[in-house]
This record gives C-alpha cells, structure tokens and sequence, in this order.
C-alpha cells in the first residue's frame, strides 16, 4: 500500500507540532498508510517533538529530516533526501517561519490599539519595529526563511512531485498581517532597509501560492493561524507578560477580536481544514483564516487576497534569486 506522506517544515514547534498533533489523530496512530515528516532545522528539537507526539500516538510513522530553510546547501540536502525517502508527497505544509527581532512601538501602540484594537489583534499592524538582518550571502534573513528557502524547496522538489501519480498539496502558514502591508516594491522585493520585512514574506508567500496553482499536479493555499502564543509571539515580548495578561486576552477573544485565537491547536485548525478539504473546491485566491468562537471552539473565515501587484514579476524576482543562489 502506497503511503500517504504529509511533510511539515518547522514542525517540531508551535502550529506546526500542533498541526503534526491533529493530522496524526486524524489518521490513528499505527496506521501505517500515513507518514508524518517533521522537516526541522534543529535535529535534537525534531527528535524530542518526535517522542512527544510517539507518546500520544503509539506506533505512528513518523520521519525526520534536517531543514534550515534559511540555508541553501541545506536545503538542496533536504529536497534530495525526501525525493530518495517517499514516493509520493500529499501534503506539503510551509510552515517554519520567523518574525525578525522586534519591539513594540509602544508610542503608537496605545493611541493606535484604542482606535483599531480588532485590526491590531488581527495583524500587529503598525505595532512592531522589525530588525530584519542580511545574512552572508546578501539575503535578507526573513526572505531567506519564509519566503526563498519554500519555493526552493518546491522547485527542488519538482521531479517528485511533477511524476507522482496524485497531485501535492502545498499549504502555506501566512498571515493576516499580510493584507495591510505596504506594496510590495518589485526592485525591492525583500524589503531591504523597511521595517516590515514580515509582511512583505507573507504577502511573497500568498502570490507565490496562487501562482503555484498555474502548475500542473500542484494544489496550493494559504492559511492564517491568529495570533496564537509560540515562540514567535515570545520573541516579541517575554513568556511572562503573555502570562500576566493572558485574562485579558481571553476577555478579548470573547467579546472584541475573533483573530485572538490564542492556543497552537487552535491555530493550526485551518491548516487542518485545509488538508481534508479536496483541493480543487478550494479558492486560491483567498485565504484560509483560524478563528475563535467567544468559548475557544474553533471557527474558519476566508479572507480574499486581491494583490494589485504584477504578479508574474514577483515571480520573475523570484525566480532569479532562486537561480542565482540554487543553480550557480
Ligand atoms: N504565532 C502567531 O501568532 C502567528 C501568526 C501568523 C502566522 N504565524 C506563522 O506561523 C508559522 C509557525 O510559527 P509559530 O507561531 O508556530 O512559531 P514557532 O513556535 O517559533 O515555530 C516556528 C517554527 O519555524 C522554525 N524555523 C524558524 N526558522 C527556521 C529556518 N531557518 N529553517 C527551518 N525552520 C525554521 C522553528 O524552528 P526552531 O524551533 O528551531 O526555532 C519552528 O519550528 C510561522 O510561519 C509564522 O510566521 C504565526
């Protein structure tokens, strides 16, 4: 019997270890017809996520492969493993992601947050100034990460895929935030210099997603977790405000903003969603949201992206960064 194989890049963390969670509920542990990958940069962290999930999940099949998609080599080793490891991949989920070292602009948080609190909740919008870093190879660490290190994988991937016998279902970890982001500038298009480096990847991540779809034996979407509590909203402000406040965010999510969707399982439900639906009734032109009901039963919400952008020269600039630093 042909396996089925869902691979998770930043799998062994926040969303994507919760969406691990609920995929191999879905399938029952010591079904073998299902195959988890969790693809990781961190080998120690893949293993320990690896023996949480084997403790709930008795017998599950589950992989791992090494995936630093900020890292060109790496992911060439990557791609080349799963091609050597699966015979087919039916869900590909794109998922690692980082937010650059970021603080809170307090002095517009607070007049802001008054006037727009449901959009603030929604997409951090205007509230965080964002550090992105260049890395030694020229990129921008947030477009190598999100955005580059993906679509190379897939363009890696492509013999796999293009010669299985069902078609791959890529779903993307975005974000709301991206929708409110400045345009992307096509002869900047990893956002050198800005302080939004983060939404100009996610909004690199929804085009790239829609114009996946042009492929033959591709399916593609995008999805919003929420604001969930991870690693990446630690990175904003530490463990121990998010505790303090953390009755206020449940008064929140009650009774102001859907999008305070708090908890990783609740986070990863539209991805979830996503990956039972048949890809062909999907919209690729919209966007899969997470949402909570007023109690925390989880809801979805579908928000149209509408780019103005040239979308086949964001491609192209892509595309170009891929050649130059994947085929030299
Ligand atoms: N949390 C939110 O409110 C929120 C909202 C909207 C969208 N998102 C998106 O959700 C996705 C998952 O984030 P999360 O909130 O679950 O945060 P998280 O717990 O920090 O998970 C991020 C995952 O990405 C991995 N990662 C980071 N850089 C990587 C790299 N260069 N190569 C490979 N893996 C890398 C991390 O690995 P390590 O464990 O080794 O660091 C981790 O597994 C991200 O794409 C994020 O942008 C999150």
């Amino acid at each position: 019997m042909v396996q089925k194989v869902a691979i998770i890049t930043g799998g062994n963390s926040g969303i994507g270890y919760a969406l691990a969670d609920h995929l191999l509920t879905l399938f029952g542990s010591k079904n073998q017809s299902f195959l988890l990958c969790l693809a990781c940069r961190n080998l120690s962290k893949a293993k320990v996520a690896s023996d949480k999930l084997l403790l709930t999940h008795p017998g599950a099949d589950i992989s791992i492969v090494q995936l630093d998609t900020s890292n060109t080599a790496s992911v060439k080793q990557a791609a080349l493993e799963i091609s050597t490891k699966f015979q087919q991949i039916n869900w590909l989920f794109l998922n690692a992601g980082q937010l650059p070292p970021s603080s809170v602009n307090w002095k517009g948080f607070f007049p802001f947050t008054f006037t727009n609190i449901r959009h603030v909740f929604a997409t951090g919008g205007r509230v965080l100034r964002q550090n992105d870093s260049i890395m030694d190879n020229g990129l921008s660490s947030v477009f190598a990460t999100n955005v580059l290190g993906h679509y190379a994988l897939i363009r890696e991937l492509e013999s796999l895929i293009s010669t299985q016998n069902i078609p791959c279902h890529c779903i993307w970890t975005s974000s709301r935030s991206a929708s409110v982001a400045l345009p992307i500038n096509i002869d900047n298009i990893q956002h050198f210099g800005g302080e939004r480096a983060y939404e100009n990847s996610k909004q690199l991540i929804d085009i790239i997603s829609i114009k996946l779809n042009e492929h033959t034996n591709v399916f593609s979407n995008t999805a919003c977790p929420g604001l969930v509590m991870t690693e990446l909203t630690n990175k904003i402000l530490p463990k121990y405000f998010w505790y303090l406040v953390w009755p206020l965010l449940f008064i929140l999510r009650a009774f102001i903003s859907s999008s305070l969707v708090i908890s990783p399982v609740l986070g990863a439900y539209s991805l979830f969603w996503l990956s039972r639906q048949n890809p062909i009734e999907l919209d690729a032109n919209a966007k899969y949201l997470s949402c909570s009901r007023p109690l925390g039963s989880p809801r979805l919400e579908l928000q149209k992206m509408e780019y103005k952008i040239d979308k086949v020269r964001v491609m192209e600039e892509i595309d170009k960064l891929y050649k130059i630093h994947f085929k030299p």
